[in-house]
């Protein structure tokens, strides 16, 4: 078979990314230009400033990824570009300059989705490691990021259905309040990561929310809110005179009790219901998680499943994700492409 070099191209939040893949697994180069500083005072992404960064970075950032991998733009075999879902000012930043290299090269551009990327992400090696073996299918993918908390059921990378999500916050975005409403930086979820592993998990009891015996859906809103009660204490009559605040280090470890033990709950029913899912594929930036890192294996274990979880550089926005998925697409649809026509979209594809 002849290898195939794709770029991808990642632009949908705040990171400005490009990578190259070869043969859909195995990333030759991955390089992130993270704004977190330029955010960090909103304490959140501000679209307008993360669209105008990706334009400023997007063409060194694709220069740096060609240059790490030690190729020419000439070897690459296609182009492939996550337009959705995201932010669509900042997608269309990623959109516009891949048609452009796509069309300059004469190759053909493909759109990926975004969240079937993160999934896929567990797939795949990152620069310098062995490509992991084939999984088996069907497959449950959970997706837990800043902008996303969902459960699908997948027949091959590209074949998915939603079977649940959250109906408010995602659990990313639980972390990164949090993180805000301690004081600590942007983004939160690796400082709280860390502080929870100097608390007691039993120091305060939060909420796990109560939602359908049945469902799949998630939610964190009351979670947060809680948090910031026990911190700042209960406002209007209920206010307490004197609220004596908890330690960060304990409000983080039982708030990670909780959001996690949440996402094991529901990744058990989604198992009891699709018997015939033996795999297990995980992504997005919460996946970094030393937490629910530990738990999804000890789940795995107990229930014999093949876990995959993306490796560590891949858990965050990324493009080798997209270049990955990309190659993928362009297999099935036998190298066409070449849709100068791409456009990006807010919402996810499912
Ligand atoms: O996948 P990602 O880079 O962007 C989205 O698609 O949303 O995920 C970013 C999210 C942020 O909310 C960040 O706080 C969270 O991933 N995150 C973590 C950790 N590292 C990143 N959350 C918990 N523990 C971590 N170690
Ligand atoms: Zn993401």
């Amino acid at each position: 078979m002849k290898d195939r070099l794709v770029l991808g191209v990642e632009t949908s939040c705040d990171e400005t990314a490009a990578a190259v893949v070869c043969n859909g697994r195995s990333a030759l180069s991955s390089i992130i230009a993270s704004q977190d500083e330029l955010h960090a005072e909103y304490h959140g992404v501000v679209p307008e400033i993360a669209s105008r960064a990706h334009c400023e970075r997007l063409p060194a950032i694709v220069r740096l990824a060609i240059r790490d991998a030690n190729i020419g733009l000439n070897d690459l075999s296609a182009v492939a570009v996550g337009n959705r879902p995201g932010l669509i000012g900042a997608l269309l930043v990623g959109v516009a300059g891949a048609k452009a290299l796509a069309w300059r090269l004469g190759v053909p551009l493909v759109a990926v989705d975004h969240v079937q990327a993160h999934l896929y992400s567990s797939l795949m090696a990152a620069p310098g490691s062995a490509v992991p073996p084939d999984c088996a299918w069907p497959a449950l993918g959970l997706v837990v990021s800043g902008g996303h908390t969902t459960l699908y059921r997948l027949d091959s990378p590209t074949t998915m259905q939603r079977l649940g999500g959250t109906i408010d916050d995602a659990v990313g975005e639980a972390y990164d309040k949090v993180a805000a409403v301690l004081g600590l930086g942007f983004p939160g979820g690796p400082s709280v990561d860390r502080l929870a592993q100097q608390g007691d998990a039993s120091a305060l009891r939060f909420p796990l929310s109560r939602l359908d015996k049945e469902s799949l859906d998630f939610s964190f809103s009351g979670l947060k809110t809680a948090v910031r009660y026990a911190v700042e204490g209960v406002p209007g009559p209920r206010r307490k005179t004197q609220h004596s605040r908890p330690r960060d280090a304990d409000v983080c470890a039982s708030f990670q009790q909780a959001a996690i033990g949440a996402i094991l709950i529901r990744l058990e029913r989604a198992f009891e219901h699709h018997r015939d899912c033996r795999t297990l594929l995980t992504g997005g930036g919460v996946t970094a998680n030393s937490m629910l890192r530990a738990e999804l294996e000890g789940h795995a274990r107990r229930h014999g499943l093949d876990l995959r979880m993306p490796p560590m550089d891949l858990c965050q926005d990324n493009a080798a994700m997209i270049a990955g998925l990309g190659w993928h697409v362009l297999e099935e649809t036998g190298w066409q492409g070449g849709e100068l026509s791409v456009s990006a979209s807010p919402t996810a594809r499912v």
